[in-house]
């Protein structure tokens, strides 16, 4: 299974290059050698979670021929997404959270939009239901997708706005084995770091990326630039291997073709 994951488009009709930087890695996705199996887009879909602003986020997906799953960002708009996306599988009223069954990785994708607020939260009844759907299933190996990465980034900025009740949804996680990775966006920067017994990864904005400076961590610095994509391939024996994908670099060029290397 090959699964490509989007984070913080933040379409904005006032500012169209992010509309356009979203079409961009869309462009780029239908152009991979395979295609994906699944397209993940974790939050901040829009800047205002205005309706006119989710028409442009989805027209600019149409292309996209695999499903698309999304789960709410700090900036989105809970009701105007769940009017707009249809819930993939068993979900939890009132919330974007559901379970993806029928793919070889079952996908879960959890709902950290606090209205109001730039941080996430992960209430109680979010909790509650996460435990009992990954019980459902301990066989079957699980991938967690969320806006809020349940980690510290050693930001101040970014840690102010981040997830509350993250030592709750360790405790879960840990009880759940068959969680192979968590993923998130939020951050707008590719962070890597442990978490219960898996691993969080973070992707970045399709429109720009945050650099971290761990040396001055009150201070938050941003580079546009072409927009970037995690790829995430899962094989059974294997299990899930990431990669972060700019589209717009120099052409590829094969080293290997299966047989012999390349002069
Ligand atoms: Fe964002």
């Amino acid at each position: 299974m090959f699964i490509a994951q989007l984070s913080d488009t933040h379409v904005d009709t006032a500012q169209p290059h992010k509309a356009e930087a979203l079409r961009r890695a869309v462009a780029f996705l239908t152009t991979l050698p395979r295609t994906p199996d699944a397209v993940l887009i974790t939050g901040d879909c829009t800047e205002h979670g205005l309706p006119e602003e989710y028409e442009t986020f989805q027209a600019a997906l149409s292309p996209l021929t695999m499903p698309v799953y999304v789960v709410p960002g700090n900036h989105d708009d809970r009701a105007q997404m769940l009017a707009r996306f249809p819930l993939p599988g068993e979900g939890l009223s009132g919330f974007l959270q559901y379970a993806v069954e029928d793919r070889p990785l079952r996908l879960i994708g959890l709902d950290t939009h606090w209205p109001g607020q730039g941080a996430g939260q992960l209430c109680a009844a979010r909790l509650a239901w996460l435990d009992e759907v990954l019980a459902q299933a301990p066989e079957r190996p699980t991938l967690l997708f969320m806006h809020h990465p349940p980690i510290q980034s050693g930001l101040q900025v970014m840690d102010a706005i981040g997830l509350r009740g993250r030592a709750e949804l360790c405790e879960v996680v840990q009880r759940h084995p068959q969680v192979v990775r968590v993923l998130a966006g939020h951050v707008h920067m590719p962070l890597t770091a442990g978490f219960a017994h898996t691993t969080v990864m973070t992707c970045p904005g399709t429109d720009a990326t945050f650099q971290p400076d761990w040396a001055q961590p009150h201070k938050l610095v941003i580079q546009y630039q072409p927009p970037l994509a995690l790829l995430h391939h899962w094989q059974e024996g294997a299990g899930l291997v990431s990669f972060t994908a700019a589209p717009e670099r120099a052409p590829w060029v094969t080293l290997h073709d299966g047989q012999r290397w390349a002069g």
